[in-house]
């Protein structure tokens, strides 16, 4: 490792950082994270914090799983990597498919079609939709409804059926044919509702009217994350996918579960769809199916899916979309680890508890800073944020320059927490104790507190 005169002179000189200003991280770098055990990362000058974002979502088993390290190293020497283009594959995608298929049954999967990470997964799941739909004989349908403030990753077609416009708005003009209802977000809604169970009818209203008005012939697949993640984790009302499931079936229109952050227990059930009930047509994962160790993922793909691909004749049916990674040998290696392991601690439970504990902490902090904590949101496993207001009545966002100020100061008070806009985001380790979600949210209000002294 080069030393620590080179690295604090170089941070964010010659790198762009994803999701950030460049100018920015030059004045202001970041912590250079050199090394992680259990639910603590290091940082350069020795300092060890608490990880309460885990990695991003994803290093749910923690930074010292050595079961999918070992898995990644033996890979490497067995055989680093072999394309599964057609006409080859590798043994670790088919122990992985079987795998998939048996810890999603619940949910109807009966295929995966892998990935390099969720932002392909999605536009995977997009493509095969459309391509269904020619299959089926029904080629004008071709659109995509998603959810405001629903996060789907950053290429074209996730980043078209992305409902924020921070991800948006720079890249236009996006894919066309995507349209978006309101989110069932209890704290900021059109419909200026803040009980979850009639926001939900009004939300699923909008999206009957939305496939109406397109015309439900033209419309392929509603995308949705079953609890929304980085756009602030909003977590619907129990009703709302049960009833966006009905209303999809009527209108014969795919539902897409994007599970890249929900999959694999982090809302406390094995995965989002499972938590409301739901079986969707197709799920996008990513993320914790190798711990955050190796870039992977899939779109994972129902019966009705696979039935209706595998009976296509030659030429609809060829899929011709795929990625060089595709069933990477080494992130398949480590996902069969990542899963024994994950079922063998049984994190989901870990997570459900853990996230009460972590949700009654929050909500305990919005009382005691009301002047600053507009919203807190979690309940469902270890997803939660505190949403940062100037003033609590009208709901202003809290300015960037304050908002950085806490950032600082609960790192400093021993934990990493994620900023996006306003929210404060925590998504902690699965495997995390219940005295490290205390020192969680000490951490916060100590950051809270200090951040305003003397301002
Ligand atoms: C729900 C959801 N979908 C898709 C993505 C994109 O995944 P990736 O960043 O691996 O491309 C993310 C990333 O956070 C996500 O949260």
């Amino acid at each position: 490792m080069k030393d620590s005169n080179f690295l604090r002179e170089n941070n964010a000189r010659f790198v762009w950082h994803p999701m950030g200003h460049p100018a920015e991280g030059m004045e202001n770098p970041p912590p250079i994270v050199v090394g992680g055990s259990g639910v603590r990362i290091r940082e350069l000058d020795g300092t060890e914090v608490i990880d309460a974002v885990a990695g991003l979502w994803n290093v749910n088993l923690g930074f010292s799983s050595r079961v999918v390290k070992s898995a990644i190293a033996a890979q490497l020497d067995e055989l680093p990597y072999y394309s599964t283009f057609r006409g080859s594959t590798n043994d670790k995608i088919i122990e992985l498919s079987y795998m998939l298929r048996e810890f999603f049954r619940e949910e109807g999967i009966e295929r995966a079609f892998f990935t390099s990470g969720g932002s392909d997964s999605v536009d995977t799941a997009l493509r095969l939709a459309r391509q269904y739909y020619k299959i089926r004989r029904e080629p004008g349908r071709t659109k995509f409804i998603g959810l405001r403030l629903g996060y789907h990753g950053t290429h074209f077609g996730g980043a078209s059926v992305n409902g924020n416009p921070r991800f948006r708005q720079s890249y236009e003009p996006l894919l066309s044919g995507c349209f978006h209802i309101p989110a069932p977000h209890t704290y900021r809604n059109p419909f200026g509702l803040s009980e979850g169970g009639k926001l939900a009818e009004k939300c699923a209203e909008a999206l009957d009217e939305e496939i109406k008005f397109q015309g439900a012939d033209t419309v392929a697949a509603f995308i949705m994350e079953p609890v929304l993640g980085a756009g602030g984790v909003i977590v619907p009302h129990e009703s709302f996918m049960p009833m966006v499931r009905e209303i999809c079936d009527r209108h014969g229109v795919l539902l897409i579960a994007d599970e890249v952050i929900t999959g694999f227990g982090r809302t406390g059930e094995w995965s989002g769809s499972r938590l409301w009930g739901v079986r969707p047509d197709m799920m996008t994962i990513a993320k914790a199916i190798t711990n955050g160790y190796f870039p992977f993922g899939a779109a994972l793909l129902s019966e009705r899916i696979a039935e209706a691909f595998e009976s296509s004749d030659r030429a609809t049916g060829f899929i011709g979309h795929g990625y060089t990674y595709s069933g990477h040998v080494v992130g398949a290696a480590a996902a069969v680890a990542c899963l024994e392991e994950t079922k063998k601690l049984n994190v989901a439970e870990n997570a459900k508890r853990r996230g009460r504990q972590l949700y009654k902490g929050l909500l305990e902090l919005k009382s005691k800073h009301s002047s600053v904590v507009g919203d807190a949101r979690g309940g469902k496993g270890l997803m939660a944020a505190l949403e940062l207001v100037s003033d609590p009545e009208t709901k202003q966002p809290l300015d960037p320059s304050a908002v950085e100020r806490i950032h600082k100061r609960i790192f400093e008070a021993g934990v990493m927490v994620r900023i996006s806009g306003s929210n404060v985001l925590l998504s902690p380790p699965l495997i995390i104790s219940e005295q490290d979600i205390d020192a969680i949210i000490e951490a916060i209000d100590i950051g809270l507190e200090t951040a305003f002294e003397g301002a």
